[in-house]
């Protein structure tokens, strides 16, 4: 299932409970929560305090993304405010798999997200840990950035090593995911959509959260067409569960 987590990053902060709900009605079932501290990328944004905020004003998941320095130490707090996965950066980890451990101790899904300057491989022995990977289509720290297409390489090998590894696991995108983007990282395998610019502009978020939903199902029913009679019981596209 091809799902839209919204980032508020691209929201108006001062109507924010109003902005996640427009979101919601059309179509967006996660609530992606980027959580910056000027150490590990140059900008600084919000912590549990916005976590807590939202999760008094929906029900959708809320999936935070730590692009943060040692994560470890904010983690606890976050299971507190309410969030339900948490992501960490591969970069930012020193001791990833205990940071791993250490989110699912706390009753969250754990994911790992990964720099474009990362290559997948460096995952492998952590993947059959993890709730998503998380790949970044842009340097992480801005909303509005370029697509950079040498992510659809890494969401194509993440697909194939699902099936090898006989794993879950979910593959999300995130960074200039837009209605002219979407159909190629919806065939490349990836299942959790990021769109932060794409979905938040007055007035539109609902038709642009519903109109971006409706080019990845799109793409995603041709890709299951063309791939009709060629995926066995143990097909290339595995629907992970959740
Ligand atoms: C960037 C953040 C993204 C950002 C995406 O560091 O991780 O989640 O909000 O923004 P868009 O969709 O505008 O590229
Ligand atoms: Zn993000």
């Amino acid at each position: 299932m091809i799902e839209l987590a919204f980032s508020i990053l691209a929201s108006d902060f001062a109507h924010l409970a109003d902005e996640v709900a427009a979101a919601e009605r059309g179509g967006g079932t996660i609530v992606h929560v980027d959580v910056m501290d000027g150490h590990f990328v140059p900008n600084i944004t919000f912590g549990p305090a916005m976590v807590k905020a939202l999760r008094r004003v929906t029900k959708l998941p809320l999936d935070c993304h730590l692009m943060i320095e040692n994560p470890d130490l904010f983690i606890p707090e976050f299971g507190e405010a309410g969030a339900d996965m948490v992501g960490v950066h591969f970069e930012a980890c020193r001791h990833l798999h205990r940071t791993l451990q250490l989110i699912e101790q706390h009753g969250m899904r754990p994911a790992v997200v990964i720099n474009p300057a990362t290559p997948v491989e460096m995952l492998i022995e952590v993947l059959p840990m993890v709730h998503h990977v998380l790949v970044m289509s842009v340097n992480p720290g801005f909303g509005g950035q370029q697509f950079l297409p040498l992510a659809l390489d890494k969401i194509e090998h993440l697909t194939e090593l699902r099936t090898e590894m006989g794993l879950n696991y979910r593959i999300e995108v995130d960074g200039g995911v837009a209605h002219d983007t979407v159909a190629r990282v919806v065939e490349a395998g990836t299942d959790m959509l990021v769109a932060g610019s794409a979905v938040f502009s007055p007035g539109k978020t609902e038709e642009n959260a519903r109109e971006l939903l409706r080019l990845a199902h799109e793409a995603g029913a041709a890709l299951d067409e063309g791939s009709d009679g060629e995926d066995g019981a143990d097909g290339a596209r595995t629907q992970p569960e959740d």
